[in-house]
């Protein structure tokens, strides 16, 4: 009412102001009600809710829901594995619109599941990598698909499928170029897909995690020419903001720090939120000392001209591959009877952070606390870390002897064993030459699948997964350093220990065997040994000094690198030529450290988790207060779950989405153990539906309206029968 008189005064004085407003509010009413029915973006909307204000299917009914449709994607290469689409399907107007394993584009009737058209970007050749969705656009008639595939980013007209040709060359844009690196030797592929500001498609990028790697400059395009507007440097360069939180040519060499997860958006502020990855070479830092902004910060960005605003960082100077791994929640919550807007960052380590959306500052405390150091050679591990105090952690992160997993007695003794022989001080210890353990370490916490948020209570749905790994960091020599010390090694052996030990290492009756010493000893227990003397064996003390890495090259088989180190050092060696910039800086003496190991798992020999279970949860926390509203053990590997214990939960890369219908849906799994797609009841917990399914439920779900009908959707992973992976949907039989 207020605002109609407003109107007639104004119409008045400014005619045209009042007709486009007018235009405006209309478009804006259109948007509103059609989001509510669409799943159009990614996490359904640029806040990354992942929430639905659906609830034809509610908890009443859901144990009602049937299998409505299901699209098999039939373009698997032949021989090639399974499928793993982890695409959450975007659905606009009745069209869904979802790339397959393969990455080619299809756009399927989301109330029958049949094909209107796909569209294949690779024209052809394999193609493949990962997606996790596409963008849609509109502007009037205007409709448009954005999606990446390989290094290019692609337009098509969302009603034909068909490449928009004035958008870059042809229809597609080359991301390659404008990296530090050369355009034709790089590879820069982004895995989730871009967000939508006003005109622009800002964008981040997958890169390589070694050393090399490309940096991960996070970049905005003009949505209707493809043409480059702004690029903002996740590296900071000589001037920028954070440069000095490096070694001074880090900028020119170092890498990674990119935003593979994906952004939110606040548009109404101009602010685009980033979740930012670790620097590169996850594991060893020695070549890029200091803090390294930008990196595992929640970074925000002026949207329009990708300015610097705030940033906060959650781990400092990264050793353990902790990226943010999904976009931050916005949020609005009341903290001190105040309604603050805020964004909630999900982790892989576990930790939750709530932030001012305007300033950074968090809302709960946080401390600095110090942690160990790193015992690696040319390693200075960051003093100390932020420890969140609220909420708590979500993941387990500590694990103490009676954490350790009892299947019987004899696997007990043997992780108890295995535990005491390596490195672990708790959260935050560095990886080690020694071998160490980490909870809840690179896979562990949650990951691309992020929180679900529901406004109407302040409740965030976060996934945990608690899976111990294990770094084992090994010096790589130069191949011709390798065979010296190795053949030094050898002549010592000959000379002072073949006598006992024999000449193939396999000892006898009296003396024992020395082949495959690295796996029951480590370094330092072995040289103690030498020096020292053991039973009938001298002292060799004297005749070792100083030949510790050859004789320890001779006894741990380290003559040639396996075939995987090899291929490692060949990445390295190929990004490294790729990705410098004109000069081609080179580092004076390049020191590499590998975790050899890397993303390997605390196990027993039986390949059984190291600790008891729970492996994962699924957690609800009151962001408001930030206590916990239930958490429960999410999925289920039957044949672990020990008689009368609860379900152990499964590993998973997935997060919930949250309806008001008052439903979760997630599928649970990663593994084989349980293929099953299930929906909670969000406000106890309780299990109300579950389904079985051909593979694992790969992707984020999603939900919408078409037609009458409220549709749940999925993407599974391929098995058998069709390889290529399936899009499963359901509903009511009965919805009309
Ligand atoms: C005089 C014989 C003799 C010579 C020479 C000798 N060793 Fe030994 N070594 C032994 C005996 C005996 C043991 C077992 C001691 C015990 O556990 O009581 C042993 C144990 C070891 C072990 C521990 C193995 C295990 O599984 O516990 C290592 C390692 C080892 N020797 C390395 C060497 C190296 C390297 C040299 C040469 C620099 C060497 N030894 C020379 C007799 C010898």
């Amino acid at each position: 009412m207020h605002n109609d008189s407003l109107i007639v005064q104004k119409l008045y004085i400014r005619p045209a102001f009042w007709f486009l407003a007018f235009l405006f509010i209309g478009s804006a009413c259109q948007t509103a009600n059609q989001k509510s029915i669409n799943w159009g973006t990614y996490k359904s909307d640029s806040k990354s809710s992942s929430y639905s204000y659906l609830k034809q299917v509610n908890k009443l009914n859901v144990n009602q829901l049937e299998l409505s449709w299901s699209f098999p994607f039939k373009d698997a290469v032949p021989g090639a594995r399974t499928s793993r689409i982890q695409a959450n399907p975007i659905i606009v107007s009745g069209v869904m619109y979802i790339p397959s394993g393969r990455n080619r584009i299809y756009a399927i009737n989301a109330s029958t599941g049949e094909q209107i058209w796909s569209f294949d970007p690779f024209d052809g050749a394999q193609g493949g990598g990962v997606s996790r969705g596409v963008t849609y656009w509109e502007n009037g008639n205007d409709k448009r698909i954005l999606f990446t595939a390989g290094s290019n980013l692609f337009a098509l007209e969302a009603l034909t499928g068909k490449l928009i040709p004035d958008f870059g060359k042809d229809g597609r844009v080359n991301l390659n170029v404008g990296m530090r690196g050369d355009p034709e030797k790089i590879v820069v592929a982004p895995t989730t897909p871009g967000i939508v500001y006003q005109d622009l498609y800002i964008l981040g990028t997958a890169v390589s995690e070694f050393y090399g790697a490309e940096p991960g400059y996070q970049r905005a395009y003009n949505i209707r020419t493809g043409k480059l507007v702004w690029t903002f440097h996740t590296i900071p360069h000589p001037g920028e903001f954070g440069y000095d939180t490096w070694p001074k040519e880090a900028w020119r060499y170092a890498g990674g720090v990119n935003n593979w997860a994906g952004m939110s958006l606040d548009e109404k502020r101009g602010m685009v939120f980033l979740a930012l990855g670790s620097p590169s070479y996850d594991f060893y830092g020695g070549d890029r000392k200091g803090q390294n902004l930008f990196g595992n910060s929640v970074l925000a960005l002026d949207a329009r001209t990708g300015k610097y605003i705030w940033h906060y960082q959650t781990i400092h100077h990264d050793l353990w591959d902790y990226d943010l791994p999904a976009p931050p929640n916005l949020v609005s919550v009341v903290h001190d009877g105040q309604r603050i807007d805020a964004v909630a960052q999900t982790s892989k380590i576990g930790f939750l952070y709530l932030l001012n959306r305007e300033t950074g500052e968090p809302l709960f405390p946080i401390e600095e606390r110090p942690v160990p150091a790193s015992d690696v050679p040319g390693e200075e591990a960051w003093p100390t870390q932020p420890f969140p105090l609220k909420p708590k952690p979500y993941a387990r992160q500590h694990i103490s002897l009676d954490d350790l997993s009892n299947y019987s007695g004899e696997s007990n003794d043997e992780i108890v064993k295995r535990f005491k022989s390596i490195r672990y001080e708790g959260l935050f210890t560095p990886p080690s030459m020694r071998g160490n353990v980490n909870l809840p370490g690179t896979s562990g916490g949650s990951s691309w699948g992020g929180g679900a948020f529901d406004q109407s209570t302040g409740i965030i749905y976060v996934r945990a997964t608690n899976t111990p790994g294990v770094s084992l960091v090994k010096k790589m020599e130069p191949e011709s350093d390798t065979g010296n010390l190795f053949s030094q090694g050898k002549a010592l052996y000959t000379t002072y220990c073949q006598a006992c030990h024999g000449a193939d290492k396999k000892g006898d009756n009296d003396y024992p065997s020395l082949i495959g010493l690295q796996s029951r000893m480590n370094e330092e227990e072995v040289l103690g040994k030498i020096k020292v003397g053991v039973g009938k064996m001298p002292s060799f003390a004297s005749i070792i000094s100083g030949k510790e890495e050859a004789i320890i090259s001779y006894l741990f088989e380290r003559e040639s690198k396996t075939t995987r180190e090899i291929n490692f050092m060949k990445e390295i060696a190929r990004s490294e030529s790729a990705n410098q910039d004109a000069d081609r800086f080179k580092l004076e003496v390049p020191v590499r450290y590998l975790d050899i190991q890397s993303n390997g798992k605390f196990r027993d020999s039986e390949g059984r988790y190291g600790i008891k279970p729970p492996w994962a949860t699924l957690n609800a926390i009151n962001l408001n207060t930030g206590e916990y509203a239930w958490t429960i053990p999410l999925g289920n590997y039957p044949h672990l779950q020990q008689k009368g214990e609860p379900e152990t939960g499964s590993e998973g890369n997935t997060g919930p989405i949250v309806t008001a219908g008052g439903l979760l849906f997630i599928g649970a799994n990663m593994g084989p153990a349980d293929f099953r797609f299930r929906a909670y009841d969000k406000d106890s917990g309780k299990l109300l539906w579950d389904t079985s399914i051909p593979g694992t439920a790969t992707s984020n779900a999603s939900t919408y309206m078409s037609g009458k009908k409220q549709y749940i959707a999925v993407s599974v992973a391929g098995d058998a029968a069709n390889p290529g992976g399936y899009v499963m949907v359901y509903a009511l039989t009965d919805a009309k």
